[in-house]
């Protein structure tokens, strides 16, 4: 009796030209700097066939009790012979009792199903050029660029929202991405990010105390953004969507979040309206 010809490994940096031409053939919008920066915060695997080729990638995000999984891609020719199945095999082992959350494509949802997940919340994505700035709402926060001072109360206030320790994922985009917050006195009240991404620029996460001051903090990016801008709003960003759509953006998507495990509820006075990307959560 023959084994199986598969075998999976972890995702190494010579892999990603293959694990982008993945993406690209599902026509995903990421580019070369997207997935170095998921695979840098990630950890990766890739599933290998005969002559070692590539056939199959994704990868997962440790925030502590939690982790979110994407980039799951396996090539349409290799479809249904049981690699995605294997490859989220491999992230349950690898992840252990963290609870597991995911952006569930159509084409991934009943492989997810199968694996324990059950949906959630959704997403929508909202994109394109704006035609106007959206109209600024009336706050009374104060809103400034991020500065390190800022960085440990940006921590603790998506703790407390997200309910995981996204701190080591926050502290990679500080460097790369325009990171801005709201503040009430002194206490933080908010904070965004904006990073070039995709087909253009990305905001995200947005994480606020209300909806008006995650509105106050996206329109001080957007006053930066010049062209093609994304959001992958969440479940509670209604009013955030309908705003974003009045100045010219357009709903492109809507797919849900899945999740396996219990995870703690945030008591709503903090709340993430827009996700860093739809992997990452
Ligand atoms: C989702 C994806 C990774 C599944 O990979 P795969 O190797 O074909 O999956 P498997 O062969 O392990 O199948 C696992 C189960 O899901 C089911 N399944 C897989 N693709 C399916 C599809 N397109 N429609 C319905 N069911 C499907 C299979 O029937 C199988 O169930 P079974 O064991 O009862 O037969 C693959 O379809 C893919 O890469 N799609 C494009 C990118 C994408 O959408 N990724 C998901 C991102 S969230």
């Amino acid at each position: 009796m023959t084994g199986s010809p598969f075998t999976v490994r972890a995702m190494q940096a010579t892999d990603l030209p293959v694990c982008l031409s993945f993406t690209q053939a599902v026509k995903w919008p990421h580019r070369d700097i997207d997935w170095q920066l998921h695979y840098e915060t990630g950890n990766g695997s890739v599933i290998t066939g005969e002559n070692d080729d590539i056939v199959g990638c994704i990868l997962w995000w440790d925030y502590d009790n939690c982790a979110t999984v994407g980039l799951v891609v396996v090539p349409d020719h290799m479809q249904g012979q049981g690699l995605g199945r294997r490859l989220m095999n491999t992230v349950m082992s690898q992840a252990g009792d963290r609870t597991l959350m995911l952006v569930a494509t159509e084409a991934g949802k009943r492989l997810y199903e199968q694996c324990g997940f059950s949906v959630t919340d959704n997403v929508t994505q909202v994109q394109g050029t704006l035609t106007g700035l959206p109209m600024k709402p009336d706050v009374p926060d104060v809103i400034s660029s991020m500065k390190q001072d800022d960085i440990q109360d940006v921590f603790s206030f998506d703790a407390l929202a997200y309910q995981c320790d996204r701190s080591k994922l926050l502290g990679s985009f500080f460097p790369l991405a325009q990171g801005v917050v709201a503040r009430d006195g002194d206490a933080l009240t908010g904070f965004a990010f904006l990073r070039t991404s995709g087909r253009g620029q990305t905001i995200g996460p947005v994480v606020a105390a209300s909806e008006d001051v995650a509105e106050a903090l996206i329109l001080t990016l957007l006053e930066n953004v010049e062209g093609f801008v994304r959001f992958d709003l969440t479940g509670c960003a209604e009013g955030v969507k309908t705003w974003l759509m009045d100045a010219g953006l357009q709903q492109v998507d809507y797919v849900c979040v899945m999740q396996k495990g219990e995870k703690s509820q945030c008591d709503g006075s903090r709340k993430v309206f827009a996700l860093a990307s739809q992997a990452f959560g």
